[in-house]
This record gives C-alpha cells, sequence and structure tokens, in this order.
C-alpha cells in the first residue's frame, strides 16, 4: 500500500483529510499523520507528535516513512496570532513549508499544499489562479512567500489556495460554526460582516478536492474555493434557517465597526472553475449545512 503523510490532522481540515482518505475507495493509503500541541487518536492512522519548525526533527519523519505522497495542512492559521507572533509563524508557515517541498522534490513525490484565499487584497474578485497576488495581512503574506518558496524548490508542488472553511466538530478543532450556533442559542448578539465575502465549502468538501489534486497529480496554483460567492452575514441566514436557530441575536456590521490585529480583505471570492473542469465539485452552501446538520448540535 502506498504511504500518505498528512501534516496537520490535529486540525479541522487535517482530520476532514484524514477521514476521507482512510475511507477512500478510489485509492487505499496507508496514512501517516502529524500534530503538535494537541494529542489526538485517530483509527487506522499512525500519529506523530512533532513540531514541524525543526527541521531534524521533519528531516527524520520524511526517512523513517518514506512517504509515497504528502499533504501539507500543518500552519498557524489564526491571521491575527500570525501578526502578532510574526517569527514563530513564520518558522511554520514558511520556513517548515518550502523543507517539507525540499525533501518531496528529493523523491520526486506529489505534494498537495494548503494555502489560502487570503493571499489577494480583496479589491478585485473573483480571483483566478493567475491573478496577482497582494496580501493584506501578514498570514497572507507568509503563504505567498511559502507558495513562492515551496515552487521554486520543487516546480510540481499543488499549490492548493483554500477558501473559508466550516463543518462539524473534530476531536481537537472546532469551526466558526460552532461559535456562530453558541452565541444564538445563548441569545447573544451575533455581529457578522455585510461587506465581506468568501467562496466558502465545508471540510469535508474542501478534503475531497485535496484528494482530487493528489489523484490526478495536478501541479502548480490550483484554486479550491466553494460553489458561490457569500457574505459572511448571509451565511449566518443560512444558518439560521437551516439550523432552526433563534435570530433575534443575529446583527449586520460593517468590517470598519470591528479592529482587529490583522486587517482583512473585503473579497477573496475564488473562481474555482479550473478546478470544477478538473471534477471538483462542492455543494451549494445551503446544500452544505443540510449535509453536516445531522452533526451539529442545537440544544
Ligand atoms: N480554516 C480555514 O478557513 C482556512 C482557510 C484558508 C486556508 N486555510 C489553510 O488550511 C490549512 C488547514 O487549516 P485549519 O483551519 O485546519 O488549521 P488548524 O485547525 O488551525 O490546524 C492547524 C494544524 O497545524 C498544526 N501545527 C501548528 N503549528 C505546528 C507546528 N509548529 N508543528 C507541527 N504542527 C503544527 C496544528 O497542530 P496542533 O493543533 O496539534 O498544535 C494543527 O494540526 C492551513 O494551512 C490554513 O492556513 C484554512
Amino acid at each position: 500500500m502506498k504511504k500518505l503523510l498528512i501534516t496537520g490532522v490535529s486540525g479541522f481540515l487535517g482530520y476532514h483529510v484524514c477521514q476521507l482518505a482512510s475511507t477512500s475507495t478510489q485509492q487505499q493509503w496507508e496514512i501517516y499523520g502529524t500534530y503538535f500541541s494537541h494529542d489526538i487518536q485517530i483509527a487506522g492512522i499512525k500519529l506523530i507528535k512533532t513540531n514541524l519548525a525543526h527541521y531534524q526533527s521533519l528531516k527524520q519523519i520524511f526517512a523513517q516513512i518514506q512517504p509515497d505522497a504528502v499533504i501539507h495542512t500543518a500552519a498557524i492559521s489564526q491571521p491575527n496570532y500570525c501578526q502578532n507572533h510574526p517569527d514563530e509563524s513564520h518558522a511554520v508557515n514558511v520556513t517548515a513549508s518550502i523543507n517539507i517541498a525540499e525533501l518531496c522534490a528529493e523523491k520526486s513525490i506529489p505534494l498537495a499544499f494548503t494555502s489560502t484565499d487570503l493571499v489577494f487584497d480583496g479589491k478585485n474578485a473573483p480571483y483566478k489562479e493567475t491573478d496577482t497576488v497582494n496580501p493584506v495581512n501578514l498570514y497572507g503574506e507568509q503563504k505567498v512567500l511559502a507558495e513562492q518558496g515551496m515552487l521554486a524548490k520543487y516546480p510540481l508542488t499543488a499549490v492548493c489556495r483554500m477558501p473559508l472553511m466550516f463543518g462539524n466538530l473534530t476531536p481537537t478543532a472546532t469551526s466558526f460554526l460552532q461559535n456562530f450556533i453558541q452565541t444564538l442559542i445563548a441569545g447573544k448578539e451575533l455581529n457578522l460582516f455585510i461587506d465581506e465575502f468568501r467562496t466558502p465549502a465545508s471540510g469535508n468538501t474542501a478534503a475531497t478536492g485535496l484528494l482530487l489534486v493528489l489523484t490526478k497529480n495536478l501541479q502548480g496554483i490550483i484554486h479550491l474555493g466553494g460553489a458561490e460567492r457569500i457574505s459572511r452575514y448571509d451565511f449566518g441566514q443560512l444558518m439560521v434557517k437551516t439550523f432552526n436557530l433563534p435570530a433575534t441575536g443575529l446583527k449586520a456590521c460593517r468590517q470598519a465597526d470591528v479592529k482587529m490585529s490583522a486587517p482583512r480583505p473585503q473579497d477573496v471570492s475564488l473562481d474555482s472553475s479550473q478546478a470544477f473542469a478538473w471534477g471538483y465539485q462542492p455543494l451549494f452552501i445551503q446544500q452544505e449545512l443540510e449535509a453536516i446538520k445531522k452533526y451539529i448540535q442545537v440544544d
């Protein structure tokens, strides 16, 4: 059986990728997953605790496992945290990612890397793969440096730009969905932007896209956005409708109303028509929410 190394399996996306890869009928994998601060057990997955910022540990993992393919989802993924911890986040988001590309290049094995829609400034959406990057925060800058550094070291890297993701809880990670639901159920105010637009996808859909990229051995920059563009506020309205939540707390606000460490672009919707043509088929958001409804506790 071929060996698949997935980094960041204690994270939201990495966990979904693990679940999907371990049940894939297209390709059977022996799966190895890395985690760092959140101890996790996943049935059927061989788990390795490691700090990817330590090059020697990374090198040892590659030498021991000898993976046939890698999906690199691990990152310091919170833009505000990156803005306030530039060196720590650079070591993981940039340096470790480039090191992984170098190690994959040595063996010429497929590598899918998860970048972000936040590489764009939000002024000219929807964005195609060929559009110019111009991040407005440090997290976006780090992802751009990682993309460029990885492609320079290993041009066969698949740089997958992921959209905003949502979904059911994993053992060690949440998505924003759970906080939104709890806030509304508690009768508190949930202020969502009417002027921030994304093309969201569920964790499960995003994982499907990453595995498709690997199976088809795609390379270069690939947008894996969701099926439709939506504002944060309209997303909240769909949630209220789908999960029968109390709507009184849902309030519209604007980006300018909220002060955050990391500046936020207004519209980083992705044009993912290239991936759609390759067979990536995200559901519409209402359908995505219906599909995850059974996992969501709303009482
Ligand atoms: N979530 C989104 O909406 C979104 C949108 C666009 C792009 N992305 C990108 O998609 C990928 C996955 O995002 P996510 O939301 O799943 O992230 P996440 O839930 O924050 O998970 C991050 C993962 O990275 C691991 N990690 C962090 N620092 C590490 C280190 N020094 N050494 C080893 N592992 C480390 C974490 O391990 P521990 O938890 O065990 O410490 C965790 O498993 C990231 O590359 C992110 O930038 C995410």
